[in-house]
C-alpha cells in the first residue's frame, strides 16, 4: 500500500473532481432556458452521468490499489448562461486531464498506467467537445471561405 501513496492521494483528488463535475452538470442541467434547453440538456445530463461513472471507477481502482477513497464535493460554480456554464466545465475538464496525468507520472502498477492512458484521453475528448461547443476550435479551411465571403461582399 504504502508504494501507491502518492498515486492514491492524487486520485482521491481526481475523484473529487468527478463529484463536483457531477453535480456541476446535474445542475447546469436543470436551469437551462429557451433554446439553450433544446441545444445542451442532453449533453450536461449525459457529462454528469460520465463524470459519477468516472468518480465510481476510479474509487474503486483506489480500494483495489489498498487506499481509501475520499468522497469530497469540491465548490460549485453557479451561472444561468449557457456559455458561461460551459466555460466553467472546461476549466474542471482541464483539470481533470492535468490531475489524471499527474497521476499517471506516479504511477507505478501497471495495469493502472494504462487505465490512466486510457482515460486521459477520454478526459481530452470532453475538453475538444466542450471548446468546440464554444467556438474555439474553428477549422482553418472555415475561416478561409469566411474570410472568400466576406470580400465577396465588399
Ligand atoms: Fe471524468
Ligand atoms: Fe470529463
Amino acid at each position: 500500500m504504502a508504494e501507491h501513496t502518492e498515486l492514491i492521494e492524487i486520485l482521491n483528488e481526481a475523484i473529487s473532481l468527478e463529484y463536483t463535475a457531477a453535480v456541476q452538470y446535474n445542475q447546469q442541467s436543470t436551469l437551462l432556458s429557451g433554446r439553450d434547453r433544446m441545444l445542451f440538456e442532453d449533453f450536461l445530463k449525459d457529462s454528469a452521468k460520465e463524470a459519477l461513472s468516472h468518480a465510481r471507477m476510479w474509487s474503486s481502482r483506489i480500494v483495489y490499489l489498498g487506499g481509501i477513497p475520499r468522497p469530497e464535493v469540491g465548490g460549485i460554480r453557479q451561472s444561468t448562461d449557457a456559455i458561461e456554464m460551459l466555460q466553467f466545465d472546461l476549466e474542471i475538464e482541464q483539470r481533470a486531464v492535468d490531475t489524471y496525468t499527474r497521476a499517471h507520472r506516479v504511477c507505478h502498477h501497471e495495469p493502472t498506467r494504462y487505465m490512466l492512458e486510457n482515460h486521459i484521453l477520454d478526459e481530452d475528448k470532453d475538453v475538444e467537445e466542450i471548446q468546440k461547443l464554444l467556438g474555439r476550435v474553428r477549422p482553418r479551411e472555415l475561416g478561409r471561405i469566411e474570410e472568400r465571403l466576406a470580400a465577396a461582399h465588399r
